[in-house]
């Protein structure tokens, strides 16, 4: 009985974070970012941004001068969509 509590909830753990990270995508391609972006060109730009943070604050700040209405917990979701797609970048919570 305990086996399939723990087998259910890593299920459902893993889904969850497959289902973030689809959610981002959607976030960040339904929100023009890449009517100014070129996604290829995010990895050529670690001389500026070169770890998390950045990232993070400068997915904060278009966000911000976009209008999207996201929400910090949304910021995070695309920054970490686009560290594991694009960046790369070592995050303790990295998804
Ligand atoms: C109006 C144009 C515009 C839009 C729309 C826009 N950005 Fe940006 N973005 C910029 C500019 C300008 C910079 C700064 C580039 C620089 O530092 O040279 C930037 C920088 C960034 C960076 C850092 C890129 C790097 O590696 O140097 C990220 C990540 C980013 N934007 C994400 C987003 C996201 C996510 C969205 C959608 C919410 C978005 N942007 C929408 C203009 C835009």
């Amino acid at each position: 009985m305990y086996k399939l509590i723990i087998c259910t909830s890593l299920l459902l753990f893993t889904n969850n974070v497959y289902a973030d990270m689809h959610t981002a995508k959607q976030l960040f391609d339904e929100n023009d970012c890449t009517k100014c972006h070129n996604v290829e060109k995010f990895k050529y730009r670690k001389d500026k941004v070169n770890n998390f943070e950045k990232l993070n604050t400068m997915v904060d700040a278009c966000a911000n001068g976009t209008n999207t209405g996201w929400f910090e917990e949304e910021v995070q979701d695309v920054s970490s969509y686009l560290n594991h797609k694009y960046y790369h970048f070592k995050v303790k919570a990295d998804k």
